[in-house]
């Protein structure tokens, strides 16, 4: 990352000091304020990105205070500590990545060469590669190795522009392996100055010690294991992969409904390899998402936008497994609000969103604008985080990006760079550089 192009401005005598740790971001060439109506963005207002001219935003500590036109917010706040010149960028809430799985113990980079001779997820899997053969480097990791591994991964997303994020379980499918990568997890992000939402996936895959069992592991998961899980008070959401060849409908409503009770919202990995009722279930289940949503039937997809499901689209995935793209124009058309992530995982070692947004504008049929609402303010409504990220309006936590574009189209258009020029976290100017 390029450093930021800060100076300090010190008050003269006479005049009224700025306030301690004060800060003014202004003359962005477009500010993406992202204000608007309470509530995940469907239909119409999924495209509303509530743009300033010449913007600017004044943040005091960790919160933003002001937001306007350049002229505005210099009249209402005339000094502060440090100024940052935004002009020819466009400046825009942090990213909040909704779907990631980014804590895990060793990496699957041969399983690129099984995909180059066109062996799919299921094949991967069945030759001991896949889910199972991290699982099995994630219960050999200490919990310090998943920090140090998991930092550097987190910083490293920091510096592509993602402020907030959502990371799963999953990789241990025992008790203490799930309740070792919950913590591994906060302190990661505790390390790398990020905000981590968790979610507890449990039910990932059969391990082994469970194979031709699933019910017995699904009352491991939804009994045990759950209660494990609450006493932590690490986890936010209980997510199930409801797929071909993973769990059914049946074993993840009984996961689900547990959770509920325990105080653990539900999402579900819907529909990815193919269509076994997920995205049904999840409207069924009144879940906050469901995710991935390849193969997801029309009936389906309609049974979200009734509940008001948030479609979380993942095209990061569908590269790297050569998956058919979910039909976003069909969810937007259908009143379902949608959201983006990268899916961060040792199949699909994506850190960008700005990748994942720019995929989803050529294969998921998002206009730009659709990409950046999917990536800010609803992901922070997937992630359950909407009342203090995703969008800059007073009050919220000051997480804002500034990107070295001329308009926010460009984000869409732009595939695979990394136009963050400054991020400031909490307030925290460049708190992450490679
Ligand atoms: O979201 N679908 C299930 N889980 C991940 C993949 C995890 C893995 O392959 O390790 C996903 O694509
Ligand atoms: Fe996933």
């Amino acid at each position: 990352m390029m450093p930021a192009k800060a100076h300090k401005v010190r008050a003269t005598r006479g005049e009224k000091a700025a306030a301690p740790g004060t800060l003014v971001v202004e003359h962005a060439t477009e500010l993406l304020t992202l204000r608007g109506p309470p509530g995940p963005r469907a239909g119409a207002a999924a495209a509303e990105l509530g743009i300033v001219e010449d913007g600017a935003v004044y943040v005091e500590g960790d919160r933003i205070v002001d937001v306007g036109t350049a002229s505005d917010v210099q009249s209402r706040h005339p000094r502060a500590d440090v100024r940052i010149d935004a002009a020819g960028c466009v400046m825009m809430p942090g990213f909040v990545d909704a779907h990631t799985h980014t804590v895990f113990a060793g990496s699957r980079e041969h399983e690129v060469e099984w995909k180059a001779r066109g062996l799919g997820y299921a094949e991967i899997a069945a030759r001991g590669g896949g889910i199972l053969s991290t699982v099995r480097a994630t219960r050999d990791a200490s919990e310090d190795e998943l920090v140090r591994t998991g930092s550097k991964r987190l910083r490293s997303m920091l510096a592509s522009g993602t402020t907030t994020l959502e990371v799963k379980t999953g990789y241990g499918l025992r008790t203490d392996d799930e309740v070792k990568m919950l913590r591994a997890t906060a302190r990661a992000a505790s390390l790398a100055g990020v905000d981590v939402v968790s979610t507890f996936l449990g039910a990932h895959a059969i391990p082994p010690e469970y194979d031709g069992r699933p019910d017995a592991y699904v009352d491991l998961v939804s009994g045990e294991m759950l209660e494990a899980v609450q006493a932590t008070g690490l986890a936010t959401f209980c997510d199930v992969f409801v797929d071909e060849g993973y769990f059914t409908p049946e074993q993840a409503r009984r996961i689900l409904e547990k959770a509920k009770v325990a105080g653990l919202l539900p999402k579900i990995h819907a529909d990815e390899l193919a269509e076994t009722g997920g995205a049904a279930l999840a409207a069924e289940l009144s879940a906050v998402s469901a995710d991935h949503l390849a193969h997801a039937s029309g009936d389906g997809i309609d049974a979200m936008a009734r509940a008001g499901v948030i479609g979380v689209l993942l095209p990061a995935t569908s590269l790297a497994s050569r998956l058919p793209f979910a039909d976003g124009r069909r969810l937007v058309a259908a009143g379902v609000p949608v959201a983006l992530g990268t899916d961060f995982n040792p199949n699909c070692w994506c850190e960008s969103l700005q990748l994942a947004a720019a995929l989803a504008c050529h294969h998921n049929g998002l206009v730009p604008a659709e990409a950046i609402v999917a990536s800010t303010i609803n992901a922070a409504h997937a992630v359950g985080r909407a009342g203090d990220v995703g969008s800059l309006e007073p009050g919220k936590q000051a997480d804002l990006l500034v990107l070295d574009i001329p308009s926010h189209r460009h984000l869409g258009y732009r595939i695979g760079g990394n136009a963050v020029r400054t991020v400031v976290k909490r307030g925290r100017v460049n708190a992450a550089s490679h």
